[in-house]
């Protein structure tokens, strides 16, 4: 396994790969890795000639007063990670080379981007599509891999990849989970035992909103509200967003739950720690 920091030099030797013939998978991350973001690995082993994982805690997709500055960082961790999981190239760019001082251009999704987390981090999505594309047109892959954990995040990259005739297929990954069915994220390392066990009324939210769907209920207001009510019995757990969406557009349902094209979404804060999780209905 290699490592690149240089961006001429990642460029360069995707753009060799490529001339070879050979396919390039390439996972996108901010690091501090774990179990969700090994099996995005896994998918593009699975399917491409080089595997590259970049690691890059994009600055213009946290808003003021977020937590870019303490998002957790382990190097040398995530680099035996990415080893023992067959990882080709890990690639490291500086901040200083992504953006660097005088850098004017963004990239923007406008539709799907809107709602959701767009709404309460306006600028977020803007960074994920700029820097994913300029990961792109870096790593030159023939696939990207992104986690379902994400949903609105892959589909603002689909709508990106399509809108712009990019040649990159976009594979999602499954959302990988605690055995008692907290999501994994980077983040939750921030929790301590109290709001780990708050953290847990996310994914107990979306369980009961599925049970009343799969009872019968097709009404999205009284799921939502099912939502919001076992999500509010988290002490310190403040909802940020409980809906039905359509999976594709990522708008809340207006009218009934049709299954197979529906989606639960939530945020919430458990204190000071910003958790997102979904469940396709
Ligand atoms: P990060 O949060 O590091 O996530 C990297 C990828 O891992 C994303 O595609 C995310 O959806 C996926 N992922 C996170 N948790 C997961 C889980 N529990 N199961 C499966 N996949 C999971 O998302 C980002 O970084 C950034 O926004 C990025 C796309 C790298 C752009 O900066």
């Amino acid at each position: 396994m290699q490592t690149v920091r240089s961006v001429d030099e990642m460029q360069a030797a995707a753009l060799a790969f490529r001339g070879e013939g050979k396919t390039i998978g390439l996972v996108p991350t901010m690091g501090f890795l774990h179990e969700g973001h090994l099996r995005l690995i896994d998918m593009a082993r699975a399917d491409c000639d080089v595997v590259i994982v970049s690691i890059f805690v994009n600055p213009t997709q946290f808003g003021v007063g977020e937590d870019f500055d303490k998002y957790p960082r382990d190097l040398d961790k995530d680099l035996d990670l990415c080893e023992k999981r067959n990882a080709d190239i890990v690639f490291l760019p500086s901040i200083d080379d992504m953006f660097p001082a005088g850098y004017s251009t963004f990239v923007e999704e406008t539709q799907i981007a809107k709602g959701l987390c767009g709404l309460s981090r306006p600028l977020h999505f803007r960074g994920v599509t700029t820097v994913c594309l300029k990961l792109f047109a870096l790593c030159q892959p023939n696939v990207a891999v992104f986690g379902q954990k994400d949903a609105q995040q892959s589909k603002v990259i689909c709508q990106m990849v399509s809108n712009f005739h990019l040649p990159i297929e976009i594979k999602i990954g499954e959302t990988v989970r605690e055995t008692d069915g907290l999501a994994l994220s980077s983040r939750n390392v921030y929790l301590d035992e109290e709001q780990r066990s708050d953290a847990l009324s996310l994914h107990q939210a979306l369980q009961a909103g599925k049970n009343l769907v799969d009872e019968g209920t097709r009404n999205a207001d009284r799921v939502r509200a099912e939502l919001v009510h076992v999500l509010s019995k988290g002490r310190r757990v403040r909802v940020i967003y409980a809906d039905v969406v359509d999976r594709e557009t990522m708008e809340p349902l207006q009218s009934e739950i049709v299954p197979g094209s529906a989606l639960l979404v939530v945020a919430a804060w458990v204190d000071s720690v910003r958790l997102i999780d979904n469940h396709l209905l």
